[in-house]
């Protein structure tokens, strides 16, 4: 049970929901600490086959770290707290199923952090993303520098990060920094249709195929294709490669295992 933090799996479907309304659901300490313990959670559920992050209340997904906390955040403090959340948010990345971010609402510096480290991302046409950090005298802190231009270029990522303003979610989209804008009360439909979707598919070919492109924006061409290669090789090697190839072939639905 978490008090800021909120998980909900059905299925194959999971939904994490940063659950602090009140205060736009910031990241504070201890709902770091939930998050950390909600991915294990997700991590141990070998049913799971995507995960959905959303904030609750109609306003914000994530309007940022608290701020409360940043007070006595100095050097020392600055170091180690970046590092956990730079960890916490990496094990979001590396989760073996894909993560959804339904950006409902404000999705400002450490949330757009962690919309980043989602697998892909759908806005609500009320979002705003940006990373204000400049505005507070501090750089992003939990990837914000790293993944916004591996996301949307270097250039569009420096105006960002400089000048500290927020984009509207169809200047997102413009820049691929999301994947689709929907009307507010589609967000949650369009994300579940999409997991869906996915979780339709077969489990490890999913593992592989997000494995594969996350390696496109790590190294040199020539490893990439080497490891593609080899991920390739391990699809081909379970039974539900058999079981896909031979469903076509024989024109009927496929029946995955998930093996
Ligand atoms: N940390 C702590 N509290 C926050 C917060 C944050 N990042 N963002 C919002 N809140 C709190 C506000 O202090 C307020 O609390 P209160 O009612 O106890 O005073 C509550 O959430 C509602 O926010 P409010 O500012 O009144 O809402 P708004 O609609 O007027 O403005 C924002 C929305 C997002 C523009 C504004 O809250 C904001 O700029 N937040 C900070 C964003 C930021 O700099 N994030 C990066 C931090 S590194």
């Amino acid at each position: 049970m978490f008090e800021n933090i909120k998980l909900v799996i059905d299925g194959p479907i999971g939904t994490l929901t940063f659950n602090r309304p009140d205060k736009l659901n910031a990241v504070n300490g201890p709902t770091l600490d939930e998050l950390d313990a909600a991915l294990g959670q997700a991590e141990d559920n070998a049913d799971l086959r995507v995960l959905i992050l959303t904030g609750a209340g109609p306003k914000a997904f994530v309007a940022g770290a608290d701020i409360k906390e940043l007070e006595a955040r100095d050097f020392v403090r600055g170091r180690r707290d970046t590092r956990r959340r730079q960890e916490v948010y990496t094990r979001i990345e590396k989760l073996s199923i894909p993560s959804i971010a339904a950006l409902n609402g404000w999705t400002l510096g450490t949330g757009l952090e962690i919309a980043m480290a989602c697998t892909i991302r759908i806005a609500s046409s009320k979002a705003k993303l940006g990373q204000p950090e400049v505005k507070l005298g501090i750089t992003p802190g939990a990837g914000g520098s790293q993944r916004l231009p591996r996301l949307v270029g270097m250039g569009r990522a420096m105006e960002m990060i400089l000048t500290g303003e927020p984009v509207t979610a169809e200047q997102a989209l413009a820049m691929g920094l999301v994947n689709r804008v929907v009307e507010p009360d589609q967000l949650m439909p369009e994300a579940l249709k999409m997991a869906e979707t996915i979780s339709a598919r077969p489990r490890l070919a999913v593992q592989y195929c997000k494995e594969a492109v996350y390696r496109a924006s790590e190294g040199s061409l020539e490893a990439g294709l080497a490891h593609e290669s080899y991920l390739h090789a391990l699809s081909c090697a379970t039974e539900d490669k058999k079981e896909g190839v031979a469903a076509f072939l024989e024109k009927r639905d496929p029946v995955f295992s998930g093996r």
